[in-house]
């Protein structure tokens, strides 16, 4: 007999599932690892097994995989910040200190795994899972999902997606499939492949050097720190390291503002009872998941070139 109080613990925890999906996370690695620099590549193809072929994409998965793992609860609450904003009535936003409070969220998460990644006191696993972790949180972070305390990041709305009931959350990963399946060949590689190209050559060719400007949009001008670029932030991230205790980033807090713009626009757009995945949400939602997934790999790639290349290295 397992007691009700367990019972409710295993639902929440099976309840509060990854938005994006393994699918829309591999795409994310497979797409930074297009855009490695030289040292960072290295480094990325030297500590990523080969069970994971080397690669950011399939080992972008594993901090899902262990979440719920004896031993790494400690984990989840990394994998989001939960804006305590109100996106049904127009007003977004993200802030560190009101939603961030605990300093347990994927803001400080980002800075803590920069500065574990370089940490040569640290074992070989501890710094595996430190660039597994880099690799999860950069896509976590561009899901608006994950930057939203309403309803639990939508898992407790209940939703459908294509004939089946599920919750908000889970139709985010559902989506995902469905653009992959209808528009991808079936393949989260293909996809990617898809992504660098509009980004080398299409559609997101005129604005992807923006997405490596951090300077935040929805502050006052006055407020905003100047030239705050990813670079600088790394670079002065990683040379305080032995005196600093770990504080939020710029960058990370600009995604995160970025992602939960998009709760108040199309994320919550819906008519009670309609299926999500088989009408005009799931074509509203298509491009924001490209546009999200694109970026997200783009600055995994930046983040990890500054990190061992000492510069973005892009476009
Ligand atoms: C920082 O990393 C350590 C080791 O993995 C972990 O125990 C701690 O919870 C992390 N803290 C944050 C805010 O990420
Ligand atoms: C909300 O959904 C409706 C119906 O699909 C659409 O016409 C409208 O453009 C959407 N609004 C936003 C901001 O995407």
């Amino acid at each position: 007999m397992i007691p009700t109080s367990s019972l409710l613990a295993f639902a929440l925890a099976v309840s509060r599932v990854a938005a994006w999906g393994d699918l829309g996370h591999e795409t994310v690695g497979y797409v930074a690892q297009a855009f490695l620099a030289p040292n960072a590549l290295a480094f990325v193809k030297s500590t990523i097994s080969s069970s994971d072929d080397n690669s950011l994409g399939p080992a972008a998965i594993w901090a899902d995989e262990v979440k719920y793992d004896d031993g790494w609860e400690w984990s989840q609450p990394l994998h989001f910040v939960d804006a305590e904003d109100s996106p049904l009535s127009g007003s977004c936003s993200v802030e560190q200190t009101r939603d961030c409070g605990s300093g347990q969220c994927i803001l400080t998460a980002i800075a803590n795994y920069t500065t574990q990644v370089t940490d040569s006191s640290l074992s070989s696993t501890q710094i595996q899972d430190a660039l597994k972790f880099i690799d999860h949180f950069l896509g976590d972070i561009g899901q608006p999902l994950h930057v939203e305390a309403y309803e639990v990041g939508g898992n407790d709305i209940s939703a459908k997606c294509s004939g089946t009931s599920t919750n908000l959350h889970a139709v985010n990963t559902g989506m995902v499939k469905k653009n992959i399946d209808d528009n991808h060949g079936g393949s989260s590689e293909t996809y990617a492949n898809d992504l660098v190209t509009e980004i080398k050559s299409g559609s997101f060719k005129s604005s992807a050097s923006s997405w490596l400007s951090c300077t935040s949009i929805t502050e006052p001008v006055s407020k905003r720190s100047p030239g705050a670029d990813l670079e600088t932030e790394i670079k002065n991230l990683l040379h305080n390291r032995a005196t600093e205790k770990i504080t939020p980033l710029e960058c990370p807090l600009v995604w995160a503002q970025e992602a939960n713009a998009f709760d108040c626009t199309v994320v919550f757009n819906y008519t009670k009872g309609e299926d999500l995945c088989t009408s005009s949400y799931y074509t509203n939602a298509v491009p924001v998941i490209d546009l999200q997934l694109a970026k997200q790999g783009y600055r995994l790639a930046a983040w990890l070139n500054v990190i061992f290349d000492g510069s973005t290295n892009l476009p």
